[in-house]
């Protein structure tokens, strides 16, 4: 009776064996024959009831067959795992010899670009960098320039004023309308000579169209010591531009006014597209194009900065950063530097 039983055992484990697909599976089968309450176990256990002359032969057969299922399980246990590193090795195969993707890295926005090109040239020229706060008093961006309070600049449509909380000073605050406010914080502070370029951005409360955006960029110069003229404002302003634009353009200065200088000077460059032979519709056949506001520091400026206006001369310059990255690249639409449109962008 027992042998039969044996028998019946061993092909049932055999076949369990031969259909096991995972080490878990074999695991179980380990357990469920070999395990300290497995089948095996308690047949040697009933060994006992047998008739002495049966137990012996009976045990030897349960210990063979108990070598022979530990080597079956050891051997297709060691066939699932040379399977599984196979597919294993299959599924992580990598092609090298695939294209790799190509990283697009990100750049510098034009402006940015421009902004560092020209703070470089400026510094090679012997200039610092500086910057000033983009909230104003009106103190800094008016008063102190010597605009008066009835000037056109100072209207509410041009300038964005901001409300501040009761408590503290009377001052009213705006958004900056130019850097020109950083001349008088930087004279304050610093005695001359002086040699400055203040790029930042501004913001002029007007409608918005190819030429015009609420908010853009200038960069103001401010060059101060005992002998300063229009002759080394000329000198610099036509190295900076040769240097810019990598080649001579031709310079015109024009009388113009703003209050905080005496005289005031509008500044033309030939147009670097018709080199100013009036044919291009990007200086719309004038040939010249207008870049920046300058002039002598007035006296009340240097006064309102603490210094004496009989020790000191000075010139002062400011020019719109997009308007030069324009002229630089031939862009038609101030707008486009604020679209995030790549395919602007990438051109950069
Ligand atoms: N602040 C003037 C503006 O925003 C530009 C300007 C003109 C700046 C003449 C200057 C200057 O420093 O001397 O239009």
């Amino acid at each position: 009776m027992h042998q039969v039983e044996l028998k019946k055992i061993k092909i049932k484990a055999e076949k369990e064996i031969k259909e096991a697909d995972s080490l878990k599976k074999l695991d179980e089968i380990f357990r469920e024959y070999l395990g300290q309450k497995g089948i095996l176990s308690n047949l040697t256990k009933s060994l006992s009831k047998l008739p002495k002359k049966k137990r012996a032969s009976f045990g030897k057969e349960i210990n063979a067959f108990k070598v022979e299922l530990e080597m079956a399980l050891e051997k297709k246990k060691k066939l699932l795992k040379e399977r599984l590193e196979k597919e294993m090795m299959e599924k992580e195969w990598i092609d090298v010899t695939l294209p790799g993707k190509k990283i697009v890295p990100g750049h510098l926005h034009p402006l940015t670009q421009v902004q560092r090109e020209v703070g470089e040239i400026f510094q090679q020229m012997g200039f610092s960098i500086v910057e000033g706060p983009e909230i104003e008093t009106e103190w800094y961006n008016f008063d102190a320039l010597n605009i008066p309070k009835d000037h056109p600049a100072r209207d509410f449509w041009d300038t964005l004023y901001l409300k501040r909380p009761k408590s503290t000073l009377k001052l009213k605050i705006l958004l900056r309308t130019h850097t020109s406010p950083v001349q008088v914080r930087f004279m304050e502070k610093n005695h001359p000579p002086l040699r400055i370029i203040v790029p930042g951005r501004v913001f002029r409360h007007e409608a918005t169209d190819a030429r015009h955006e609420i908010n853009f960029h200038q960069v103001e110069g401010l060059m101060v010591d005992k002998r300063v003229s229009l002759a080394n404002f000329r000198a610099i302003v036509e190295e900076f531009f040769l240097r810019f634009f990598n080649k001579k353009v031709k310079i015109r200065l024009r009388p113009s006014f703003f209050p905080f200088t005496e005289p005031s000077l509008e500044v033309d460059i030939s147009c670097p597209s018709c080199d100013g032979k009036k044919k291009c519709s990007f200086c719309q056949n004038k040939g010249w194009l207008e870049v920046m506001g300058a002039g002598m520091v007035h006296p009340n400026v240097f006064k309102n900065s603490g210094l004496n206006p009989r020790d000191w001369r000075g010139f002062a310059f400011g020019m719109g950063l997009e308007r030069l990255t324009m002229v630089k690249y031939k862009i038609n639409d101030i707008r486009l530097f604020y679209s995030g449109d790549l395919r602007f962008l990438t051109q950069f």
